[in-house]
């Protein structure tokens, strides 16, 4: 299938950085938007395809961020462009919540299908909610978790990061400036350490003090910590949570807004350890970037009655559209691929540990990997880590970081070798500019 255009495989820079058309739109996009915004390096993008990135001076950029971990299937598949013109041409909305359109039973046939629950006697295995963002996905979720079990109080981790509507704030545990000056948040939120020793502590104090378990509709957490610094959690750990709600009553939220949708190499990250929540959550690389997110829920859980829950936007006919092609892509070769990538990554990335001081070893699974930047002491340094995304970014390569001093390697799925040797010699290039 054609292009409408294609741009270099791999970073061409043709003026300083940022050029003089990026340095006007930046000036006039200071004027008039939020400065909540979180913008580093000065990037106007223009176009995208695959991997790449141009800006609008006519420079590329190898993108290993995906636009924040979204665009799964490449910037501008051809599929997914087809997909979205088709369905565009023919109705581009009806509103999911009071009407019937096919391109959302489709997509929610297919996630009942998928969702990492048993099957039930109707042969599903989930009920699908449609929303527009990963905030609006835990949003509902938690809505759903208080409905079914009429129990109010939530469990979260430190470090976790949910969104930035007031229920998924409330469950957030990141950065102090996400829920600085926005109290009172949504109550009934215990955060507790994304360990072991975390477990520890709400079933042997928490739970025998302030936190009876039978107050508790779930216990939310990221199936890989995301934005808190691409964390995999230890061993059991995932499981040991499926425990204690089965002890306790308590349902299993799992939050794969950036671990899922194939980043990992399975279409959601809980099935590498082979555990089975009641409720996930969905959004980013759903629908290759254009704006949807779900929950899904055992069938048994979401019996909340019409009226109860529901969104004019969420399930829209063009990103339905655009997710039926992006599942269809993720099986046919984009999660294998991820696992083949993301292999060539984290290898890459443990010669630059042995060869580069202040460098922890890689983290992660398919192309959701993190590494650790450090200063001379082997402390971590968010000094450091801003430094070399910067300079990565006057090389032609996108990153982005994450956590405490972590960078963040979330491309999309359709990256090839060549790109992932360029993205690490380039990043070595950085790296021996930048010592520890
Ligand atoms: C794990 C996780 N959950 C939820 C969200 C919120 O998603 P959104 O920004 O689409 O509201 C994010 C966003 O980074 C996320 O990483």
């Amino acid at each position: 299938m054609e292009t409408a255009f294609s741009l270099p495989r791999s970073p061409k820079l043709h003026t300083n950085l940022p050029g003089p058309k990026a340095a006007a739109l930046i000036l006039r996009d200071r004027a008039v938007t939020s400065p909540s915004y979180t913008r580093g390096y000065p990037l106007v993008a223009a176009k995208g395809d695959g991997c790449m990135i141009e800006d609008v001076d006519g420079n590329v950029f190898l993108d290993l961020t995906a636009g924040i971990a979204v665009t799964s299937t490449g910037h501008c598949h051809p599929r997914v462009v087809a997909a979205i013109q088709a369905q565009s041409s023919q109705l581009i909305h009806m509103s999911g919540t009071d009407f019937y359109y096919e391109p959302l039973v489709d997509l929610a046939e297919r996630l009942a299908q998928l969702a990492p629950f048993p099957i039930n006697d109707q042969g599903i295995r989930a009920k699908v909610f449609f929303s527009n963002s990963g905030a609006e996905s835990l949003d509902g979720a938690l809505k759903l978790a208080r409905y079914a079990t009429g129990r109010s109080r939530v469990i979260s981790f430190l470090g976790a990061f949910h969104g930035r509507t007031y229920g998924a704030m409330s469950l957030t545990g990141s950065k102090a400036v996400q829920c600085h000056g926005f109290s009172p948040l949504v109550p009934g939120v215990t955060h507790i350490p994304y360990s072991h020793a975390g477990l520890d502590y709400l079933e042997t104090s928490l739970f025998s003090t302030v936190v009876p378990p039978s107050e508790v509709a779930a216990i939310v957490v990221e199936a890989i910590q995301g934005e808190g610094g691409y964390i995999v959690p230890e061993d059991g750990f995932l499981a040991r949570i499926r425990q204690i709600c089965d002890q306790h009553g308590i349902l299993m939220v799992v939050d794969e807004v950036q671990s899922g949708m194939g980043r990992t190499g399975k279409l959601f990250a809980i099935e590498h350890w082979h555990v089975q929540p009641d409720i996930v959550t969905i959004a980013k690389g759903i629908a290759s970037g254009l704006p949807l997110g779900a929950f899904l829920a055992r069938p048994a859980i979401m019996t909340w009655p019409p009226g109860s829950h529901a969104t004019t936007f969420g399930g829209n006919p063009v990103a339905c559209a655009a997710a039926n092609v992006t599942l269809d892509l993720l099986q046919e070769e984009l999660m294998d691929n991820a696992l083949l990538r993301g292999a060539e990554l984290q290898e890459g990335l443990r010669q630059l540990a042995s060869q580069f001081p202040g460098l922890s070893l890689p983290r992660g699974k398919g192309l959701m990997v993190g590494i650790d930047i450090l200063d001379a002491e082997g402390q971590l340094s968010a000094k450091r880590r801003d430094a070399i995304v910067d300079q990565a970014f006057y090389q032609g390569l996108l990153l982005l970081g994450c956590g405490k001093a972590a960078i963040r390697f979330c491309p999309p799925l359709v990256i090839d070798a060549d790109q992932i040797q360029t993205a690490l010699k380039i990043l070595a290039t950085v790296l021996a500019k930048n010592p520890a």
